[in-house]
């Protein structure tokens, strides 16, 4: 029988430990967490106790863990984004082969020094670009290859971040400031514009790209709001982002269960906002509903290390950077943007990403000579349709979501763990070789370059030259 592969972990905080220690858990034939390096004395103890991981095996960063020689088959870098580029080189020069999380590094030049080490070492290097392992996604790739949409004319792709996850990730979180990350539209995006290079197949040649910080800044905050949500902000029933809401009340996480194509997910979803005390008795007597009325996932168990504790997550938001006022934060990454390209084919393409959406998702549409493809991936939805032009009936597809699959980003968490276990015992190629990856980070640096050099008409200058 193969034997699982033996993993080295850097980093055990949100992925590292909520997302991809269970895969390993469950899959004890696939791979096995033998090694974890993590500074942070409670999240390390946890994993190592999650994985029966004995304390020489057990570092206090990968730092000291590659110093130890190479222990281990394998590494999954699940750093910050900043951590990425020295630990990675430092894995591969250790004779590692790597998987690492997106984005690859926080410049580009560091993305190419990663990518150019794992060329030189010989190593394998794979890129958790997770969307390309979703069924959802898959279908697409599956539909333009079949020629079924004809000549490909545009592709609008939007990455419409919800309201409460922009406030978390890039207003109070962690890629709020780019002192400590890439740009929102890598950060965020290195996902979309690997879809649009692997969906067209091609390298696009030129790159346009507009957007700006245009809500989150102090000159918006509500009149009387304090610094912190919870010293009595006088809109605390009306603001979007009032933190108690949001990670104690976990109204958004309801919400987008609410509208669950699922019936009975639906029902209880609608049950735990309309008759929260009816659905907390409930939830006491029926574990799976319980799992939602006393929800103790992302974001909520990212803020604290006890996310089953309400005092816990008070205490969070009353010291902790996510229960400050969201328009008094030290955030500067862009809150939307718009990125243009177009193809050697003549193809074009739009990516359209803000951060204020009413649910989390994206959204799709193809328009060929021969048909047009739309398409939805939302938390609680995701379902596909294919319309032709000529005569023909419109064929839908419906998927499972990130609110019905136990497995994140509608089953791409997974996919890219059993693809890299795949890759390394030879069995497939890498789909999200760090080579490939490579493009989706040229082209969202590019655009951030694109978008500060602002290159574009504008059109007051026009106007003028007509006399208005
Ligand atoms: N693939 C995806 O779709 C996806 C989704 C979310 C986040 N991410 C990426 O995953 C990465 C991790 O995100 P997260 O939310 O888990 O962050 P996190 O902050 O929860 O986890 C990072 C962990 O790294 C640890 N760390 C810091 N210095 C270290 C060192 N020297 N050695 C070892 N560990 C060290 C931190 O203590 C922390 O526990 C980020 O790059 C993020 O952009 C990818």
């Amino acid at each position: 029988m193969t034997q699982p592969l033996r993993i080295l972990l850097f980093g055990a905080g949100n992925r590292g430990a909520d997302v991809y220690g269970p895969y390993a858990l469950s899959h004890p034939d696939q791979l096995q967490f033998i090694a974890v390096a993590e500074p942070d004395p409670e999240r390390r103890a946890c994993f190592a106790a999650a994985h029966h991981i004995p304390p020489d095996l057990q570092f206090t960063g990968w730092e000291q863990a590659v110093r130890a020689g190479k222990i281990a088959d394998a590494v999954i870098n699940a750093t910050q984004d900043e951590d990425h580029h020295n630990s990675t080189i430092a894995a591969l020069e250790t004779g590692y082969d790597v998987l690492l999380e997106k984005p690859m590094a926080t410049t580009l030049s560091e993305t190419v020094h990663i990518v150019q080490t794992a060329q030189e070492t010989g190593r394998i290097l794979m890129v958790c670009h997770v969307l390309r392992y979703t069924d959802f996604f898959q279908k697409v790739k599956h539909i333009l290859a079949s020629g079924q949409l004809g000549q490909i004319v545009h592709i609008a792709h939007s990455e419409n971040v919800a309201y409460f996850h922009m406030a978390h990730s890039y207003v109070r979180g962690n890629w709020r400031n780019l002192s400590h990350s890439a740009p929102m539209i890598v950060a965020k995006c290195c996902h979309d514009l690997d879809l649009l290079y692997w969906f067209t197949g091609e390298q696009a040649e030129t790159l346009s790209s507009i957007g700006n910080l245009r809500h989150f800044i102090p000159e918006n905050a509500p009149p009387g709001a304090p610094d912190r949500c919870t010293d009595g902000c006088p809109a605390s029933d009306t603001c979007p982002f009032y933190a108690p809401r949001i990670y104690l009340h976990n109204y958004p996480i309801k919400a987008a269960v609410a509208k669950a194509h699922n019936p009975l997910l639906r029902a209880v979803g609608r049950l735990t906002l309309s008759q929260p005390k009816l659905a907390d008795a409930l939830g006491a007597l029926v574990p799976p509903v319980r799992t939602l009325t006393r929800y103790e996932g992302w974001p909520r168990n990212t803020i604290t290390a006890q996310p089953d504790s309400d005092e816990a997550v008070l205490e969070a938001l009353k010291t902790g950077p996510y229960g400050r006022c969201a328009y008094r934060c030290d955030n500067n990454v862009v809150d939307h943007q718009v990125v243009s390209l177009r193809y050697p084919s003549g193809a074009t393409a739009t990516l359209t990403m803000h951060g204020h959406s009413h649910e989390e998702g994206r959204t799709l549409r193809i328009d060929g000579a021969q048909a047009t493809l739309l398409g939805k991936f939302s938390y609680s939805q995701a379902w596909l349709e294919v319309h032709p032009h000529g005569p023909g009936k419109v064929e839908r597809f419906t998927f499972p979501t990130v609110v019905d699959n136990t497995s994140g980003h509608g089953g791409g968490d997974a996919g890219v763990m059993r693809a890299f276990v795949q890759a390394l015992r030879g069995q497939h190629a890498p789909l999200t070789h760090a080579e490939d990856a490579l493009e989706s980070h040229i082209l969202g640096f590019t655009a951030e370059a694109a978008r500060l050099g602002e290159v574009s008409v504008v059109l007051e200058k026009v106007k003028q030259g007509f006399g208005m």
